[in-house]
């Protein structure tokens, strides 16, 4: 990372221009800090969603694009969905365009936060989701359109499928899901195990019902896994089998103790349960796009976080990534100061851990630490600061 990289910035529709001025200034406090001007970053203005329509024409322009791959990182306020035809969503356009195939989504607890749950302080997970195949691929016709009638016929005639129960007025969606897919994402999530000295890391899926799909990405998963120091729930199940649960028991612990990482997987109905009852169990977890979707927000939901969560969307490969706030542009705030800038904050966090700058990212994290721990809640978490009150206490918190 060059003392001076220059990084693309979408401030985003509704509350997005509000919680961008304020998340700016905290991030070039926190750089001034760290280096004392040796470092800086150069921020560049780039376009997208309904400000870029009326700003330059378009939602998405190919400008946008070109510079967030000649920069290679970029950070995004919400944007709003277009109405009516051109894009489903700019989000998931950005995430295809640049192939950012996984979508990095870290979940703890900051003290001072309500939680509907009894032990939100034992939920520090981090979940690598698939971000560009699935369901989400969007590939689905509407109910009767021809293309519709056409797949199922297809599906009938020369595959002998007879399992769609109502065929005349099914709308049809296409789940792919791949090895290359797969094996890129798990190897993503067991390089960050391996760099963040974690212990354990969890494919979930539902590969008990979606044989091939889900199924798939299971032993592909598992397969990538081989190549790293791994021990393995295959490994403890074998010889629990042949030597009982103790013997399984004392050998996991003492290929974690040599360093090597737990792997396992769950069902993702079960882990909808397991983050709720034994969230201590669970560290990393790597899973499709879908899952990845419930399962990012219900966890952030136990530690009262759903709206200060933050996300980031990385292509390891080509090194690019986009970190975002993961809200929405909240149009019924938007323009009243109400808006709280941490999820944005945050993801300006996972962005400087990600340069390299750990320094930066800590002195952050500790400061809205604090800052919520004082009390000084937005109203979407209980309070009754502005987002300026908010944010100049985060600032005031530096050192
Ligand atoms: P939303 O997240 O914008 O709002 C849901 C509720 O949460 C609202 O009551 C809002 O006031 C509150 N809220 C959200 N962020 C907040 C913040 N930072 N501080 C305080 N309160 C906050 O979801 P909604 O209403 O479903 O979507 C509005 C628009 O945002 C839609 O166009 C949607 O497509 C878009 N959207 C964009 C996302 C993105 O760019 N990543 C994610 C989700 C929605």
């Amino acid at each position: 990372m060059q003392n001076q990289p220059t990084i693309c910035y979408i401030e985003g529709d509704g509350i997005g221009a509000e919680i961008f001025r304020h998340a700016q200034e905290i991030f070039d406090k926190a750089v001034n800090l760290s280096f004392g001007g040796e470092k800086s970053i150069h921020w560049k203005k780039v376009h997208a969603g309904e400000k870029a329509l009326s700003e330059v024409g378009e939602y998405l322009p190919q400008e946008t694009l070109d510079a967030i791959k000649e920069h290679g990182l970029a950070i995004k306020g919400p944007l709003g969905t277009p109405v009516g035809g051109g894009f489903r969503s700019i989000n998931v356009a950005l995430r295809q365009q640049l192939d950012l195939y996984a979508c990095v989504r870290p979940v703890s607890y900051f003290e001072g936060i309500d939680s509907p749950v009894k032990r939100p302080e034992d939920v520090d997970m981090t979940i690598f989701r698939e971000n560009t195949e699935d369901v989400y691929s969007g590939i689905e016709f509407e109910s009767q359109s021809e293309e519709a009638k056409q797949l199922i016929g297809y599906l009938e005639s020369s595959l002998n499928v007879t399992k769609i129960r109502f065929p005349k007025t099914s709308a049809i969606g296409i789940k792919p899901v791949s090895a290359e897919g797969t094996k890129r994402l798990a190897k993503a999530a067991l390089d960050y195990a391996v760099a963040q000295n974690k212990k354990r890391l969890t494919f979930v899926h539902k590969g008990n019902i979606m044989k091939f799909t889900e199924g798939g990405f299971r032993h592909w998963a598992y397969e990538t896994a081989n190549d790293y120091p791994v021990f393995t729930q295959l490994e403890y199940l074998q010889i629990k089998q042949e030597a009982g649960i103790e013997a399984a028991n004392k050998a996991k612990e003492e290929a974690q103790s040599q360093g090597k990482i737990y792997v396992d997987d769950v069902i993702a109905d079960n882990f909808l349960q397991q983050i709720l009852l034994n969230p201590s169990h669970y560290d990393l977890v790597a899973t499709l796009n879908l899952n990845g979707d419930y399962i990012s927000d219900a966890l952030a939901a136990t530690v009262g976080g759903i709206g200060i969560s933050p996300g980031a969307n990385i292509n390891y490969e080509t090194g690019h990534a986009i970190f975002e706030a993961t809200h929405g542009t909240a149009p019924d705030i938007a323009g009243l100061g109400l808006a709280n800038p941490s999820s944005l904050i945050l993801s300006g966090v996972m962005m400087f851990e990600y340069m390299g700058w750990g320094e930066v990212a800590s002195k952050i994290k500790e400061a809205l630490g604090k800052t919520l721990k004082s009390g000084c809640l937005t109203k979407d978490l209980g309070g009754t600061a502005t987002t300026s009150e908010f944010s100049e206490r985060i600032a005031s918190y530096l050192n």
